[in-house]
C-alpha cells in the first residue's frame, strides 16, 4: 500500500514537473525585451565586460572575455528562486570578508544562477551561485573553503532581458522564449553543439543585477551560454 502511494505520488509529480516546460511554449513571448542595454546597476557597481556580437530579434549574442567568478558548490533544489538565495547569502559572507584573506571585496554585479539538471529526487535541479569577482581580486582571488574560483576564457551568451522581481514560473516562461526566439538560427546550432561537446554542463543561466532590497528598475537576464570556433563569426 505505501509502495502504491508512493508510486502514484511520483507519477503526479513527474506530471506537474515535466508537463510545465512544454505546456509553456504557448505563443506568450510578445512582451519585447530591451537587448543592447546595459543594466543600470553597472553604473554604480563593476560588472564584466562584454562586445556585443548581434543584436537579434529578441536576444542578443555577446563575446564575454575573461571573467572570474566565485561559485558555489551545488545546491540541489526544486526552486531556483531559493537555490539563489541559499547562494547568495554564502557568497555574502564571502565579500564581507569571511574568506582566507580576511578581505573586504567591493560588490559587483550579476550574481549569476547556473542552472543544471540533477540525478536528484523529482523535480530538483542543481544549482551554482556565483559572484563576479572584481578585476582588482581577479589575479589573486581570497579563497574560500566552500567556493571554488571560475575562470573562463572567451564565452559566449545568448541573452534575453526581463524585469521586476525573477520567480520560478517566470525563468523558465523568459528560457522558453529565448530559445523560441533563437530557433532556427546559426546561434542555436552553435549552442547545441557547444552543450552536447560537454563545453557546458548548464541547461540556462539567470544574471540577476539587483541586490533583493532594490524594488525598482530591477533588470536580470537569461544567458545560454557557449563556446564557439572564433573563426566561425569573423
Ligand atoms: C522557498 O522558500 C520559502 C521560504 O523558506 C518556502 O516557503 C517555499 O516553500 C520554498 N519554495 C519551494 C518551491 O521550495
Amino acid at each position: 500500500m505505501a509502495s502504491l502511494s508512493f508510486f502514484i505520488s511520483a507519477v503526479l509529480l513527474l506530471y506537474l514537473c515535466g508537463g510545465s516546460s512544454s505546456s509553456r511554449l504557448a505563443p506568450v513571448w510578445q512582451r519585447g525585451s530591451k537587448a543592447g542595454s546595459l543594466p543600470p546597476s553597472c553604473e554604480r557597481i563593476e560588472c564584466p565586460s562584454y562586445d556585443l556580437v548581434q543584436e537579434g530579434n529578441g536576444f542578443e549574442i555577446r563575446r564575454y572575455d575573461s571573467p572570474v567568478w566565485m561559485t558555489t558548490s551545488p545546491i540541489e533544489d526544486i526552486s531556483l528562486v531559493n537555490a539563489t538565495r541559499t547562494g547568495f547569502f554564502q557568497l555574502f559572507d564571502y565579500i564581507q570578508g569571511k574568506n582566507k584573506y580576511n578581505e573586504k571585496i567591493e560588490m559587483t554585479a550579476p550574481v549569476m544562477t547556473e542552472v543544471s539538471p540533477s540525478d536528484g529526487p523529482f523535480c530538483a535541479s542543481s544549482f551554482a551561485v556565483s559572484f563576479y569577482v572584481p578585476a582588482k581580486n581577479q589575479a589573486d582571488v581570497p579563497p574560500s573553503e566552500n567556493l571554488h574560483a571560475q575562470r573562463w576564457g572567451v564565452r559566449y551568451a545568448a541573452v534575453r532581458q526581463f524585469s521586476g522581481f525573477v520567480s520560478d514560473y517566470s525563468v523558465g516562461e523568459e528560457a522558453a522564449a529565448l530559445q523560441a526566439s533563437l530557433a532556427g538560427s546559426s546561434w542555436s546550432e552553435a549552442i547545441k553543439k557547444s552543450q552536447k561537446a560537454g563545453d557546458t554542463k548548464s541547461s540556462y543561466t539567470v544574471a540577476q543585477y539587483n541586490s533583493p532590497f532594490e524594488f525598482d528598475h530591477r533588470v536580470n537576464e537569461i544567458w545560454l551560454l557557449f563556446d564557439m570556433d572564433e573563426s566561425h563569426i569573423i
